[in-house]
């Protein structure tokens, strides 16, 4: 999830192990993810990948789909604290909020979604022990978010199609420029 759409930017320096973080339309983002058993080296890296490109996009929240990795893995911070969740699965819901919300996948686009207030979740550690978290207000948001992401669905799913519609014209365009955009920078060579 990306962090408010207004608020200072945190500036935060490049560690060199970031990822490249896909962007709406891309189909990966609505594929289904495989559940982590290996909780290895391996996985403890990639998670450090993840918050360092969650950080360098002033993100609240980054899903391994995100990345193009297809594991239910996704890490949240807010307020100092950080979330790693693997494995994640909602245990209880309650009440409901409505905000906006936003994605690191769409950049520059909010919508207000409509979310429950409070969440209980139980996930693995990068060691695969069971955790559980309880989180409401802008947390609970996030850990949905980023579930969602680990389920191939996207926070415009909330939106009616009339919206759903207009964000994917915007991305479409927005993609296509760049690819477009890119060609013209390189240097020409004679
Ligand atoms: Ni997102």
């Amino acid at each position: 999830m990306s962090g408010p759409a207004e608020g200072p930017l945190r500036g935060r320096e490049l560690l060199g192990i970031e990822l490249d973080i896909l962007r709406y339309p891309d189909p990966i983002l609505k594929k289904p993810t495989e559940p982590v058993t290996a909780f290895d080296d391996e996985l403890a890296g990639f998670v450090e990948k993840l918050y360092a490109s969650m950080r360098v996009h002033d993100g609240v929240g980054l899903a391994a789909p995100q990345v193009g990795v297809l594991r239910k893995v996704a890490v949240v911070e807010y307020e100092g604290k950080s979330y790693t969740l693997i494995n994640p699965r909602v245990l209880e819901k309650r009440g409901e909020q409505e905000a906006e919300e936003g994605c690191l996948s769409f950049p520059g686009i909010y919508a207000l979604v409509k979310r429950p207030e409070w969440v209980k979740v139980e996930t693995q550690d990068l060691k695969g022990q069971t955790r559980v978290y309880e989180a409401e207000g802008f947390v609970a948001r996030a850990f949905l978010h980023e579930m969602d992401h680990l389920d191939g669905h996207l926070f415009i799913d909330y939106l009616s199609p009339l919206k759903r519609g207009a964000i994917r014209k915007k991305m479409t365009k927005q993609a296509r420029g760049t690819s477009m955009a890119e060609p013209a920078r390189r240097p020409r060579r004679r």
